[in-house]
């Protein structure tokens, strides 16, 4: 089976091409590059000895993906590429409807042109909008009470997709919506670049870490939850790298959805203390004020994942810990 990648030299993409490469898929990638670099295809070979060819394109470039696509005879397309920033997503929400919507546009008109019908889509927990503290299952209401434009992208491709498979049954979509990834791959040579825009927890603690920042502000300690910070599904990228090769195996025609998470959540402040007592260092901190739109416990139920696609979390938030400490080490080396 062959498969064309959409964003693979991001953080999952990368963490997939790695796992699909290591399963015997043969893969390619497409990316523009505006939040990945280049070098990325010489660290996935040095991990598998394979370096997957790679398309240079932006997807809002219609002739250039249907080159792509047309040349490609792919099976199979695992659409990573998209903005993902939630905070410049608020700021600048033209250029997300215009990147991931105009993007998927391209890619699926693409797609049905040269009949390729197969396609996994990297959703999120964010579709599930305000719903706060319960275990989310995938049949729970989706769209109500999402705060920015970037989620609001994630809900209408779902849509989209939908809408595609309705008009045309033979086509076949698995949604996997992601909770929070976090790690990077054990070799240390993949991970997520800290120099990314989003202002997610984990890069900021790498950079905290690297004395790029002077501290980690804790955005609230007030939430009803037992230390009073924030609660997250923090799922390491190698097992959500996995998810996605067991879902290969088990499409079929229409939509289906599948939470990538792992079922437990841990507080923000448990985040600090396995990253203090992974690297054996303080970590520093202040308390600030809640970030508007923030909730204070988002966590999967990954029961269907596990029942229908045999795959399950293996991995901890410690060696999550340990494998960004590991990337950590090997970036500061290459970047000086
Ligand atoms: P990433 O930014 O590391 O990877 C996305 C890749 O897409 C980048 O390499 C970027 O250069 C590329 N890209 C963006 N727009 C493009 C375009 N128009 N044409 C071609 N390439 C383009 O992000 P990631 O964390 O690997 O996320 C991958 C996917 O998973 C994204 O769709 C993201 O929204 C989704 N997701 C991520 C998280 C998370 O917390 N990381 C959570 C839920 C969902
Ligand atoms: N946090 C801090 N300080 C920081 C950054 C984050 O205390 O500097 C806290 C947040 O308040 C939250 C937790 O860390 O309680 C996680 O925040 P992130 O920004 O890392 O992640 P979110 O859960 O807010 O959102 C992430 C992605 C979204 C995705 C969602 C899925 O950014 O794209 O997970 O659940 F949709």
């Amino acid at each position: 089976m062959k498969i064309l990648l959409t964003g693979g030299t991001g953080y999952i993409g990368s963490h997939t091409a790695v796992e699909l490469i290591k399963s015997g898929y043969e893969i390619e990638i497409l990316d523009n590059l505006s939040n990945s670099k280049i070098t990325v295809l010489d660290d996935i070979e040095r991990i598998t000895g394979v370096k997957p060819k790679f398309y240079q394109v932006d997807l809002m470039d219609a002739e250039a993906t249907e080159a792509v696509i047309t040349n490609g005879s792919y099976d199979l397309v695992i659409h990573f590429a998209g903005l993902k920033a939630v905070g410049e997503s608020v700021e600048k929400p033209l250029k997300y409807y215009k990147n991931n919507i105009g993007g998927t546009i391209n890619l699926l008109e693409s797609m049905q042109r040269n009949n390729v019908k197969k396609i996994i889509f990297s959703s999120s927990a964010t579709v599930y909008g305000d719903q706060d503290g319960v275990k989310l299952t995938e049949e729970m209401q989706t769209g109500i009470g999402i705060t920015n434009p970037y989620g609001q992208t994630k809900f209408m491709i779902e849509q989209i997709l939908r809408d595609v498979t309705v008009a045309d049954s033979t086509f076949e979509v698995t949604v996997l919506r992601y909770f929070n990834p976090v790690g990077a791959h054990q070799s240390g040579l993949i991970g997520e670049d800290p120099n990314d825009i989003p202002n997610n927890l984990m890069p900021i603690i790498m950079k905290v870490a690297m004395g790029e920042m002077k501290e980690l502000s804790i955005y609230g300690d007030d939430y009803d939850t037992p230390d009073g910070t924030g609660m997250r599904d923090f799922i390491h990228v190698v097992d959500l790298a996995k998810g996605h090769v067991a879902a290969i195996s088990k499409m079929g025609s229409g939509v289906s959805v599948y939470n990538l998470g792992t079922g437990e959540a841990t507080s923000v402040m448990g985040m600090v203390k396995a990253f203090e007592k992974a690297s054996g260092e303080k970590l520093p901190y202040k308390i600030a004020a809640r970030r508007a739109g923030d909730l204070a416990k988002i966590y999967a139920d990954p029961a269907k994942a596990e029942r229908e696609l045999g795959w399950k979390a293996g991995l901890t938030v410690d060696d999550a810990m340990r494998d960004t400490i590991k990337y950590l080490e090997n970036y500061k080396k290459a970047n000086g």
